[in-house]
């Protein structure tokens, strides 16, 4: 340590020194580093200065630790203001690597598409609107009397069988009031003529469950579209027309209906009825099994027994009602062969329905 103004000397030369290497630092972690070599507590040497102050004569002391408190003081003043322009600067950098370009045009959402089942719904909705029907729909959670008894199947009938299906609560209420997920739409026959006197005329579209071995036309969760007119003078020949018109409308005009004799316990007489192929036009191929024909469901005059179950009087009203399943038909109208792919959620089944309109 020099005497007399050399001690000075050195404080003006290190407060230029800090100040030069304070200017040259660019970045947050540059000034950590000067901050530690000047000021920092054990080895910054403007600290140090201070520490040498014994090995000065007394006489020098006080003007000598002055001018080092106050050459600190602007050094740490100094840097306190490099510290907030580099702040400042690292801010500016940081909102212009994060700044979004307002202007750019908006990235378009994914749209759904109406689901196949979902078209030909609205489709029959539809063809049968313009037929004077309504479309109402039911509970899938349904009671047995409505499933099964109003429609005349009483517990321990055979035909129970036919529509096995989940029992919600087999528990202790009364054999009409077990609850079962509805094997069928039928169930809104019994509801709609409860509610309302005739004339009826209705459809209604909606989900099925069945206790089912699924396969390439079977799923334990379907959709069906029943039908129900009733009126005075009502015939079969009312019910072969509509249905004959429906499938027309759906498949081309040159399609052609069969009825055949089938047994439904709420409708006498009972038929199924299908529709000439709309892949084949009734010559025979793949997906008709070479027979030219298509079932497309079930059909009948509304038994008698099930317009007394629901206090309309057989002698005075006839009806007729018919049920079809909604998967069956668009796979008949679109040649799809495993139904399977209805409710498999793959994009590239549902996705070919996208242009679909109705
Ligand atoms: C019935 O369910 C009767 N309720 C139809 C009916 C209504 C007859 C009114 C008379 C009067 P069936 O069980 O046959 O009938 O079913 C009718 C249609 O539903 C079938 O032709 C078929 O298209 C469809 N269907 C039946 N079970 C399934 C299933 N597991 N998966 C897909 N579709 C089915």
């Amino acid at each position: 340590m020099s005497r007399g103004t050399g001690g000075m000397d050195q404080v003006v030369a290190l407060e230029r020194a800090a100040l030069d290497a304070l200017a040259a630092t660019s970045d947050e972690a540059a000034l950590e580093g000067w901050f530690r070599a000047y000021l920092g507590r054990k080895d910054g040497t403007l600290t140090g200065l201070l520490r040498q102050m014994g090995k000065l004569p007394p006489e020098e002391r006080p003007s000598f630790g002055a001018a080092v408190n106050a050459t600190k003081e602007r050094v740490t003043a100094a840097y306190e203001a490099r510290k907030a322009a580099l702040g400042e600067v690292a801010l500016t950098e940081r909102l212009a690597a994060e700044a979004i370009d307002v202007t750019l045009p908006g990235r378009s959402g994914e749209f759904g598409t109406l689901h196949p089942t979902t078209l030909m719904t609205r489709e029959l909705s539809q063809i049968f609107g313009l037929m004077g029907y309504q479309t109402i729909e039911g509970p899938e959670v349904e009671q047995t009397r409505y499933n099964f008894d109003y429609l005349n199947i009483p517990k321990n009938h055979p035909a129970r069988d036919r529509w096995d299906t989940f029992w919600v609560n087999s528990g202790t209420a009364t054999d009409e009031d077990q609850i079962v997920l509805r094997t069928h739409t039928s169930p809104m026959q019994a509801r709609t003529m409860l509610k309302q006197d005739p004339p009826v005329r209705v459809i209604v579209p909606g989900r099925c469950y069945r206790y089912e071995a699924i396969d390439a036309s079977h799923e334990a969760i379907f959709f069906q579209l029943e039908g129900l007119a009733v009126d005075k003078g009502i015939t079969m020949a009312d019910l072969k027309s509509t249905l004959t018109s429906m499938a027309r409308q759906l498949f081309g005009s040159a399609t052609k209906v069969r009825f055949r004799c089938d047994f439904f316990p709420f409708v006498e007489p009972g038929v199924d009825f299908s529709a000439t192929c709309a892949v084949c036009g009734g010559r025979g191929c793949r997906v008709c099994k070479q027979t030219g024909w298509l079932e497309l469901g079930g059909a009948g005059m509304v038994h008698p027994n099930v317009l007394r179950n629901v206090g309309y009087d057989p002698d005075k009203y006839s009806g007729f009602a018919f049920g079809l399943g909604i998967e069956r038909i668009v796979m008949i109208k679109y040649g799809i062969d495993d139904i399977r792919n209805f409710y498999a959620n793959d994009l590239r089944f549902l996705e070919q329905f996208a242009g679909t309109r109705i």
